[in-house]
Protein backbone atom coordinates (compact mmCIF):
# COMPACT_ATOMS: atom_id res chain seq x y z
CA UNK A 1 0.00 0.00 0.00
CA UNK A 2 1.31 3.68 -1.01
CA UNK A 3 1.82 5.70 2.36
CA UNK A 4 -0.79 7.80 3.51
CA UNK A 5 1.65 10.47 4.93
CA UNK A 6 3.68 13.73 4.11
CA UNK A 7 6.77 13.83 3.27
CA UNK A 8 9.85 15.15 5.26
CA UNK A 9 12.63 16.74 4.29
CA UNK A 10 15.77 15.97 4.23
CA UNK A 11 17.54 18.99 6.14
CA UNK A 12 14.25 18.88 8.82
CA UNK A 13 15.26 14.94 8.98
CA UNK A 14 18.87 16.20 9.73
CA UNK A 15 17.29 18.66 12.29
CA UNK A 16 15.13 15.26 13.78
CA UNK A 17 17.78 12.96 13.94
CA UNK A 18 20.58 15.55 16.03
CA UNK A 19 23.86 14.99 16.86
CA UNK A 20 22.69 10.59 16.60
CA UNK A 21 26.61 9.79 15.09
CA UNK A 22 29.44 8.10 17.43
CA UNK A 23 32.78 8.45 15.56
CA UNK A 24 33.78 5.72 13.57
CA UNK A 25 33.07 4.70 9.91
CA UNK A 26 31.62 1.20 10.97
CA UNK A 27 29.41 1.83 13.08
CA UNK A 28 27.54 4.65 10.84
CA UNK A 29 24.71 2.58 9.35
CA UNK A 30 24.21 0.78 12.46
CA UNK A 31 23.70 4.38 14.57
CA UNK A 32 21.78 5.61 11.77
CA UNK A 33 19.34 2.64 11.72
CA UNK A 34 18.87 3.24 15.84
CA UNK A 35 18.87 6.71 15.59
CA UNK A 36 15.88 6.94 12.93
CA UNK A 37 14.22 3.86 14.82
CA UNK A 38 14.52 6.20 17.83
CA UNK A 39 12.44 8.95 15.94
CA UNK A 40 9.86 6.51 14.75
CA UNK A 41 9.28 4.81 18.32
CA UNK A 42 8.44 8.17 19.68
CA UNK A 43 6.32 9.31 17.18
CA UNK A 44 8.40 11.81 15.42
CA UNK A 45 8.48 9.82 12.28
CA UNK A 46 4.58 8.80 12.36
CA UNK A 47 3.95 5.52 10.00
CA UNK A 48 3.43 6.90 6.42
CA UNK A 49 5.99 9.40 6.68
CA UNK A 50 7.68 9.39 2.94
CA UNK A 51 11.22 9.28 3.73
CA UNK A 52 13.78 12.18 1.40
CA UNK A 53 15.61 10.15 -1.80
CA UNK A 54 18.95 8.61 -0.84
CA UNK A 55 20.69 11.16 -2.90
CA UNK A 56 18.58 14.11 -0.70
CA UNK A 57 19.42 12.19 2.62
CA UNK A 58 23.25 12.02 0.99
CA UNK A 59 23.22 15.94 0.62
CA UNK A 60 21.29 16.23 4.15
CA UNK A 61 23.46 13.77 6.51
CA UNK A 62 27.34 14.05 7.74
CA UNK A 63 27.58 10.45 5.73
CA UNK A 64 28.28 8.39 2.84
CA UNK A 65 25.25 7.14 0.51
CA UNK A 66 26.59 3.47 1.33
CA UNK A 67 25.92 4.22 4.86
CA UNK A 68 22.69 5.20 4.22
CA UNK A 69 21.74 2.67 1.87
CA UNK A 70 23.23 -0.10 4.26
CA UNK A 71 20.85 2.08 7.55
CA UNK A 72 17.68 2.16 4.78
CA UNK A 73 18.13 -1.86 4.10
CA UNK A 74 18.58 -2.74 7.62
CA UNK A 75 15.03 -1.12 8.26
CA UNK A 76 13.67 -2.46 5.49
CA UNK A 77 14.66 -5.90 6.94
CA UNK A 78 13.40 -5.27 9.88
CA UNK A 79 9.92 -4.02 7.93
CA UNK A 80 9.79 -0.23 9.44
CA UNK A 81 10.80 0.99 6.19
CA UNK A 82 9.15 -0.03 2.13
CA UNK A 83 10.63 1.05 -0.68
CA UNK A 84 8.92 0.90 -4.03
CA UNK A 85 10.19 2.00 -7.20
CA UNK A 86 9.19 5.33 -8.35
CA UNK A 87 7.64 5.92 -5.08
CA UNK A 88 10.05 6.29 -2.76
CA UNK A 89 10.39 5.21 0.87
CA UNK A 90 8.28 5.35 3.73
CA UNK A 91 7.94 4.25 7.14
CA UNK A 92 6.22 1.05 6.97
CA UNK A 93 5.27 -0.36 10.78
CA UNK A 94 5.70 1.21 14.25
CA UNK A 95 8.74 -0.14 15.76
CA UNK A 96 7.67 -3.30 18.44
CA UNK A 97 7.57 -2.65 21.85
CA UNK A 98 10.56 -1.65 22.91
CA UNK A 99 11.24 0.35 20.35
CA UNK A 100 12.87 -1.77 18.23
CA UNK A 101 15.54 -2.78 20.80
CA UNK A 102 17.37 -6.11 20.31
CA UNK A 103 18.83 -6.93 23.92
CA UNK A 104 18.05 -10.18 23.67
CA UNK A 105 16.39 -10.18 26.73
CA UNK A 106 13.17 -9.12 28.37
CA UNK A 107 14.75 -6.51 30.77
CA UNK A 108 14.60 -3.54 28.70
CA UNK A 109 13.77 -0.36 30.86
CA UNK A 110 11.64 2.49 29.43
CA UNK A 111 12.62 5.93 30.75
CA UNK A 112 10.85 7.28 28.19
CA UNK A 113 7.74 7.85 30.18
CA UNK A 114 7.63 9.70 33.07
CA UNK A 115 4.17 8.26 34.88
CA UNK A 116 3.76 6.04 37.98
CA UNK A 117 1.49 3.23 38.19
CA UNK A 118 -1.70 3.28 39.93
CA UNK A 119 -1.37 3.42 43.95
CA UNK A 120 -3.14 0.49 45.87
CA UNK A 121 -5.69 2.74 46.79
CA UNK A 122 -6.97 2.80 43.42
CA UNK A 123 -8.68 -0.73 43.45
CA UNK A 124 -10.67 0.49 47.19
CA UNK A 125 -11.91 3.03 44.85
CA UNK A 126 -13.14 1.38 41.93
CA UNK A 127 -14.99 -0.64 44.28
CA UNK A 128 -16.84 2.40 45.59
CA UNK A 129 -17.06 3.60 41.72
CA UNK A 130 -18.85 0.09 40.66
CA UNK A 131 -21.52 0.44 43.77
CA UNK A 132 -22.45 3.88 42.51
CA UNK A 133 -22.11 2.82 38.23
CA UNK A 134 -26.21 1.26 38.29
CA UNK A 135 -27.49 4.60 39.48
CA UNK A 136 -25.42 6.09 35.81
CA UNK A 137 -26.31 3.28 34.29
CA UNK A 138 -30.08 4.23 33.76
CA UNK A 139 -29.83 7.33 32.03
CA UNK A 140 -28.00 7.77 28.72
CA UNK A 141 -24.06 8.47 30.30
CA UNK A 142 -23.15 11.42 28.14
CA UNK A 143 -21.73 13.95 30.63
CA UNK A 144 -20.06 16.58 28.51
CA UNK A 145 -18.86 18.33 31.18
CA UNK A 146 -17.90 15.34 33.16
CA UNK A 147 -20.25 14.27 36.47
CA UNK A 148 -21.32 16.80 38.77
CA UNK A 149 -20.15 14.77 41.61
CA UNK A 150 -16.42 14.72 39.84
CA UNK A 151 -16.82 18.55 38.94
CA UNK A 152 -17.52 19.56 42.78
CA UNK A 153 -14.43 17.61 43.92
CA UNK A 154 -11.71 19.29 41.74
CA UNK A 155 -13.58 22.43 42.22
CA UNK A 156 -13.06 21.98 46.01
CA UNK A 157 -9.62 20.79 45.36
CA UNK A 158 -8.80 24.41 43.53
CA UNK A 159 -10.87 26.02 46.49
CA UNK A 160 -8.37 24.41 49.01
CA UNK A 161 -5.56 24.90 47.11
CA UNK A 162 -6.38 28.99 47.65
CA UNK A 163 -8.68 29.48 44.42
CA UNK A 164 -11.97 29.65 44.98
CA UNK A 165 -13.50 27.72 42.38
CA UNK A 166 -17.56 26.53 41.59
CA UNK A 167 -18.14 23.09 39.67
CA UNK A 168 -19.61 24.90 36.87
CA UNK A 169 -16.09 26.26 36.15
CA UNK A 170 -14.85 22.50 35.56
CA UNK A 171 -14.80 20.54 32.31
CA UNK A 172 -13.27 17.22 33.03
CA UNK A 173 -11.95 15.67 29.79
CA UNK A 174 -9.77 12.57 29.11
CA UNK A 175 -6.50 14.01 30.53
CA UNK A 176 -4.54 17.17 30.64
CA UNK A 177 -3.37 16.34 27.23
CA UNK A 178 -6.90 16.31 25.84
CA UNK A 179 -7.98 19.58 27.88
CA UNK A 180 -4.74 20.90 26.02
CA UNK A 181 -5.83 20.42 22.34
CA UNK A 182 -9.66 21.78 23.65
CA UNK A 183 -8.27 25.14 24.63
CA UNK A 184 -6.24 25.13 21.76
CA UNK A 185 -8.54 24.88 19.11
CA UNK A 186 -10.71 27.43 20.94
CA UNK A 187 -7.86 29.86 21.27
CA UNK A 188 -6.10 29.59 18.13
CA UNK A 189 -6.04 29.31 14.41
CA UNK A 190 -3.96 28.84 11.65
CA UNK A 191 -0.56 30.47 11.80
CA UNK A 192 -1.15 31.93 15.23
CA UNK A 193 1.31 32.05 17.30
CA UNK A 194 2.12 30.20 20.90
CA UNK A 195 4.41 30.97 23.64
CA UNK A 196 5.96 27.76 24.97
CA UNK A 197 8.76 27.55 27.53
CA UNK A 198 12.30 25.83 26.12
CA UNK A 199 12.80 23.63 27.40
CA UNK A 200 8.89 22.17 27.43
CA UNK A 201 6.60 19.00 27.50
CA UNK A 202 7.10 17.35 23.91
CA UNK A 203 3.50 16.77 23.13
CA UNK A 204 2.25 19.88 24.39
CA UNK A 205 4.53 21.23 21.62
CA UNK A 206 2.93 18.56 19.07
CA UNK A 207 -0.54 19.74 20.10
CA UNK A 208 0.38 23.45 18.87
CA UNK A 209 1.68 21.98 15.84
CA UNK A 210 -0.77 19.61 15.30
CA UNK A 211 -3.22 22.95 15.41
CA UNK A 212 -1.02 24.51 12.95
CA UNK A 213 -0.28 27.37 15.38
CA UNK A 214 3.82 28.14 15.63
CA UNK A 215 4.94 27.26 18.43
CA UNK A 216 7.36 30.15 20.17
CA UNK A 217 9.91 29.49 22.58
CA UNK A 218 10.73 31.58 25.30
CA UNK A 219 14.25 30.30 26.98
CA UNK A 220 14.31 29.08 30.26
CA UNK A 221 17.42 30.43 32.52
CA UNK A 222 18.95 28.24 35.06
CA UNK A 223 16.65 28.91 37.83
CA UNK A 224 13.47 29.58 36.18
CA UNK A 225 11.15 31.75 33.86
CA UNK A 226 13.11 34.96 32.92
CA UNK A 227 10.47 37.38 32.67
CA UNK A 228 12.58 39.91 30.50
CA UNK A 229 12.45 37.37 27.73
CA UNK A 230 8.86 37.02 28.22
CA UNK A 231 8.10 40.76 27.18
CA UNK A 232 10.37 40.44 24.64
CA UNK A 233 8.51 37.72 23.51
CA UNK A 234 5.44 39.17 23.70
CA UNK A 235 6.34 42.22 21.89
CA UNK A 236 7.88 40.43 18.72
CA UNK A 237 5.99 37.89 18.39
CA UNK A 238 2.35 38.92 19.23
CA UNK A 239 1.33 35.68 20.47
CA UNK A 240 -2.26 34.41 20.33
CA UNK A 241 -1.76 32.19 23.28
CA UNK A 242 1.20 31.10 26.33
CA UNK A 243 1.76 28.06 27.83
CA UNK A 244 3.16 27.53 31.07
CA UNK A 245 3.78 24.78 32.97
CA UNK A 246 4.19 26.69 36.27
CA UNK A 247 4.32 23.70 38.82
CA UNK A 248 7.33 21.37 38.78
CA UNK A 249 7.82 22.06 34.95
CA UNK A 250 8.76 19.12 32.57
CA UNK A 251 11.40 18.84 31.90
CA UNK A 252 13.56 21.25 34.46
CA UNK A 253 11.12 20.52 37.69
CA UNK A 254 11.26 24.05 38.31
CA UNK A 255 8.83 26.31 40.04
CA UNK A 256 7.58 29.33 39.41
CA UNK A 257 7.50 31.64 42.54
CA UNK A 258 4.57 34.00 43.59
CA UNK A 259 6.64 37.27 42.63
CA UNK A 260 7.29 35.39 39.02
CA UNK A 261 3.48 34.15 38.56
CA UNK A 262 2.70 38.04 39.18
CA UNK A 263 4.90 39.60 37.15
CA UNK A 264 3.67 37.14 34.40
CA UNK A 265 0.13 37.49 34.35
CA UNK A 266 0.76 41.08 34.93
CA UNK A 267 3.04 41.33 31.55
CA UNK A 268 0.43 39.28 30.01
CA UNK A 269 -2.30 40.92 30.61
CA UNK A 270 -1.08 44.51 29.40
CA UNK A 271 -0.61 42.54 26.17
CA UNK A 272 -4.11 40.72 26.19
CA UNK A 273 -2.12 37.60 25.94
CA UNK A 274 -4.52 34.34 27.75
CA UNK A 275 -2.30 32.02 29.36
CA UNK A 276 -2.86 28.21 29.87
CA UNK A 277 -1.70 27.06 32.91
CA UNK A 278 -0.95 23.39 32.66
CA UNK A 279 -0.71 22.23 36.13
CA UNK A 280 -0.30 18.43 35.49
CA UNK A 281 2.41 17.93 38.34
CA UNK A 282 1.45 20.68 40.91
CA UNK A 283 0.14 17.84 43.44
CA UNK A 284 4.08 16.00 43.59
CA UNK A 285 5.71 18.91 45.41
CA UNK A 286 7.99 16.47 47.16
CA UNK A 287 9.68 18.64 49.87
CA UNK A 288 7.83 20.40 52.77
CA UNK A 289 8.09 23.95 50.84
CA UNK A 290 4.88 26.22 51.18
CA UNK A 291 3.34 26.58 47.66
CA UNK A 292 2.30 29.64 45.83
CA UNK A 293 -0.97 30.81 44.54
CA UNK A 294 -2.48 28.83 40.99
CA UNK A 295 -1.81 31.02 38.91
CA UNK A 296 -5.62 31.82 38.25
CA UNK A 297 -5.41 33.67 41.19
CA UNK A 298 -3.25 36.46 40.48
CA UNK A 299 -5.55 36.58 36.66
CA UNK A 300 -8.77 35.26 36.91
CA UNK A 301 -9.36 36.66 33.72
CA UNK A 302 -6.41 35.80 31.81
CA UNK A 303 -5.98 32.30 32.99
CA UNK A 304 -7.20 28.80 31.74
CA UNK A 305 -5.94 25.62 34.18
CA UNK A 306 -5.28 22.20 33.13
CA UNK A 307 -5.22 19.48 35.51
CA UNK A 308 -5.04 15.52 35.72
CA UNK A 309 -4.94 12.94 37.49
CA UNK A 310 -2.40 10.84 35.89
CA UNK A 311 0.96 11.65 38.14
CA UNK A 312 -1.30 11.89 41.12
CA UNK A 313 -3.22 8.91 41.06
CA UNK A 314 -2.94 7.16 37.98
CA UNK A 315 -2.68 7.80 34.08
CA UNK A 316 -4.34 4.99 33.17
CA UNK A 317 -7.64 6.61 34.50
CA UNK A 318 -7.08 8.97 31.95
CA UNK A 319 -8.95 12.25 33.83
CA UNK A 320 -7.86 15.64 32.88
CA UNK A 321 -9.92 18.77 33.09
CA UNK A 322 -10.00 22.30 32.52
CA UNK A 323 -10.92 25.29 35.00
CA UNK A 324 -11.86 28.60 33.32
CA UNK A 325 -14.51 31.08 33.87
CA UNK A 326 -18.21 30.00 32.81
CA UNK A 327 -17.94 31.97 29.82
CA UNK A 328 -14.66 29.81 28.97
CA UNK A 329 -16.42 27.11 29.98
CA UNK A 330 -19.87 27.65 27.72
CA UNK A 331 -17.26 27.97 24.52
CA UNK A 332 -15.41 24.84 25.15
CA UNK A 333 -18.37 23.10 25.74
CA UNK A 334 -20.00 24.10 21.92
CA UNK A 335 -16.67 23.02 20.15
CA UNK A 336 -16.37 19.85 22.54
CA UNK A 337 -18.94 17.95 20.79
CA UNK A 338 -17.16 17.63 17.60
CA UNK A 339 -14.43 15.94 19.14
CA UNK A 340 -15.81 14.07 21.62
CA UNK A 341 -18.68 13.71 23.94
CA UNK A 342 -17.58 13.43 27.20
CA UNK A 343 -15.50 11.27 29.64
CA UNK A 344 -15.84 7.71 30.64
CA UNK A 345 -18.47 7.49 33.41
CA UNK A 346 -16.58 4.50 35.71
CA UNK A 347 -13.52 6.72 35.82
CA UNK A 348 -14.48 9.60 36.72
CA UNK A 349 -16.50 7.93 39.63
CA UNK A 350 -13.18 6.27 40.46
CA UNK A 351 -11.59 9.89 41.00
CA UNK A 352 -14.26 11.62 42.60
CA UNK A 353 -13.49 8.44 45.19
CA UNK A 354 -10.43 9.07 45.32
CA UNK A 355 -10.83 12.83 45.80
CA UNK A 356 -13.56 12.51 49.10
CA UNK A 357 -10.44 12.65 50.93
CA UNK A 358 -7.46 13.59 48.58
CA UNK A 359 -4.80 14.08 51.23
CA UNK A 360 -3.74 10.73 52.56
CA UNK A 361 -3.53 8.99 48.80
CA UNK A 362 -1.58 12.55 47.81
CA UNK A 363 0.57 11.97 50.93
CA UNK A 364 1.25 8.40 50.17
CA UNK A 365 2.08 9.37 46.84
CA UNK A 366 4.54 12.13 47.54
CA UNK A 367 6.28 9.58 50.13
CA UNK A 368 6.99 7.11 47.57
CA UNK A 369 8.22 9.38 44.78
CA UNK A 370 10.41 11.33 46.88
CA UNK A 371 11.80 8.04 47.68
CA UNK A 372 12.54 6.86 44.64
CA UNK A 373 14.01 10.59 43.82
CA UNK A 374 16.56 10.01 46.15
CA UNK A 375 17.85 7.24 44.83
CA UNK A 376 18.06 8.26 41.00
CA UNK A 377 20.26 10.93 42.31
CA UNK A 378 22.36 8.84 44.15
CA UNK A 379 22.66 6.35 41.57
CA UNK A 380 23.53 9.59 38.99
CA UNK A 381 25.99 10.83 41.09
CA UNK A 382 27.49 7.20 41.16
CA UNK A 383 27.32 6.54 37.89
CA UNK A 384 27.36 9.80 35.90
CA UNK A 385 30.02 11.53 38.26
CA UNK A 386 30.60 14.03 34.79
CA UNK A 387 27.03 15.32 34.48
CA UNK A 388 25.03 17.86 37.20
CA UNK A 389 21.66 18.65 38.18
CA UNK A 390 19.16 20.43 40.36
CA UNK A 391 17.65 18.63 43.37
CA UNK A 392 13.72 18.56 41.82
CA UNK A 393 11.75 19.67 44.69
CA UNK A 394 8.91 18.02 43.17
CA UNK A 395 7.68 16.47 39.95
CA UNK A 396 8.93 13.02 38.67
CA UNK A 397 12.04 13.41 36.42
CA UNK A 398 15.57 15.06 36.91
CA UNK A 399 16.61 17.41 34.29
CA UNK A 400 20.39 16.78 33.88
CA UNK A 401 23.03 18.61 32.03
CA UNK A 402 25.54 16.12 30.32
CA UNK A 403 29.27 16.81 30.27
CA UNK A 404 28.98 17.14 26.15
CA UNK A 405 26.33 17.89 23.63
CA UNK A 406 25.76 13.86 23.31
CA UNK A 407 22.15 13.52 24.27
CA UNK A 408 21.14 11.77 20.93
CA UNK A 409 24.01 9.65 20.76
CA UNK A 410 23.65 8.56 24.47
CA UNK A 411 19.53 7.78 23.33
CA UNK A 412 20.88 6.07 20.51
CA UNK A 413 23.31 3.78 22.28
CA UNK A 414 21.32 3.00 25.39
CA UNK A 415 18.67 1.39 22.91
CA UNK A 416 21.43 -1.35 22.47
CA UNK A 417 21.59 -1.36 26.76
CA UNK A 418 17.94 -2.59 27.13
CA UNK A 419 17.10 1.78 27.87
CA UNK A 420 14.69 4.07 26.32
CA UNK A 421 15.32 7.40 26.92
CA UNK A 422 13.70 10.75 25.29
CA UNK A 423 16.64 13.06 24.19
CA UNK A 424 17.53 16.30 24.62
CA UNK A 425 16.43 17.99 21.06
CA UNK A 426 12.34 16.53 21.56
CA UNK A 427 12.02 19.56 24.40
CA UNK A 428 12.94 21.92 22.35
CA UNK A 429 11.27 23.72 19.01
CA UNK A 430 14.02 23.71 16.42
CA UNK A 431 16.31 21.50 17.96
CA UNK A 432 18.63 22.03 20.93
CA UNK A 433 19.15 20.79 24.65
CA UNK A 434 21.76 18.36 22.88
CA UNK A 435 23.25 18.15 26.61
CA UNK A 436 20.39 18.38 28.49
CA UNK A 437 18.66 14.42 29.17
CA UNK A 438 15.58 13.86 31.75
CA UNK A 439 15.85 10.81 33.79
CA UNK A 440 12.63 10.16 35.22
CA UNK A 441 12.17 8.98 38.51
CA UNK A 442 8.80 6.54 38.58
CA UNK A 443 9.95 3.58 38.75
CA UNK A 444 11.15 1.17 41.17
CA UNK A 445 14.03 1.63 43.57
CA UNK A 446 15.48 -1.54 41.85
CA UNK A 447 14.83 -0.64 38.61
CA UNK A 448 16.20 2.76 39.12
CA UNK A 449 19.29 1.66 40.55
CA UNK A 450 19.63 -1.17 37.18
CA UNK A 451 18.57 1.60 34.02
CA UNK A 452 20.78 4.36 36.27
CA UNK A 453 23.94 1.48 36.18
CA UNK A 454 22.98 1.54 32.47
CA UNK A 455 23.21 4.67 32.11
CA UNK A 456 26.24 4.88 33.28
CA UNK A 457 27.84 2.07 31.06
CA UNK A 458 26.15 4.35 28.31
CA UNK A 459 27.29 7.83 28.77
CA UNK A 460 31.40 6.12 29.31
CA UNK A 461 30.88 4.56 26.03
CA UNK A 462 30.05 8.01 24.42
CA UNK A 463 32.45 9.99 26.07
CA UNK A 464 34.84 10.98 23.65
CA UNK A 465 33.27 9.80 20.39
CA UNK A 466 32.80 13.50 18.58
CA UNK A 467 34.17 13.10 14.83
CA UNK A 468 37.24 12.05 14.28
CA UNK A 469 39.20 13.98 11.86
CA UNK A 470 39.50 11.20 9.72
CA UNK A 471 35.63 10.30 9.82
CA UNK A 472 33.26 10.43 6.62
CA UNK A 473 31.58 13.56 7.61
CA UNK A 474 30.27 14.43 4.15
CA UNK A 475 27.76 17.33 5.05
CA UNK A 476 26.44 19.79 7.11
CA UNK A 477 26.18 18.49 10.70
CA UNK A 478 22.65 19.29 11.81
C1 LIG B 1 3.20 18.89 31.65
C2 LIG B 1 2.32 17.78 31.20
N1 LIG B 1 1.14 18.05 30.66
C3 LIG B 1 0.33 17.08 30.25
C4 LIG B 1 0.69 15.76 30.35
C5 LIG B 1 -0.27 14.70 29.85
O1 LIG B 1 -1.13 14.39 30.88
P1 LIG B 1 -2.39 13.44 30.70
O2 LIG B 1 -1.92 12.05 30.98
O3 LIG B 1 -3.34 13.93 31.76
O4 LIG B 1 -2.93 13.63 29.34
C6 LIG B 1 1.92 15.42 30.89
C7 LIG B 1 2.36 14.03 30.97
O5 LIG B 1 3.53 13.74 31.11
C8 LIG B 1 2.77 16.47 31.33
O6 LIG B 1 3.96 16.21 31.87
Amino acid sequence: MLPPGGRISGSRLARLLGSWRRGGARQGSADLAAALKLLVADGRLPVGTRLPSERELTDALPVSRTTITTALDQLRAEGIVESRRGAGSWINGPVGAGGGITTGDDTLIDLTRCAPPALPELRPAMEVAMAQMPEYMASHGYHERGLPLLRQRIADRYTSRGLPTTPDQIVVTSGAQHAWALVLRLFVGPGDRVLVEQPTYPNALEAVRAALAIPVPVPMAADGWDVDAYEAAVRQAGPRLAYLIPDFQNPTALRLSSEGREALTDLLRKARTPLVADETLVELALDDEPAPLPMAAFAEDLVVSLGSASKSHWGGLRIGWIRASTEIVHRLLSTRASIDLGTPVFEQLVLAALLEDPEPVLRQRRLEIAGQRDVALEALREHCPQWTFRRPAGGLGVWCTLDAPVSTRIAVVAQNHGLRLVPGPRWAVHGGCEQMLRVPYTQSPEVLREAIGRLGVVAASVAGTGFPADAEVLGPVA
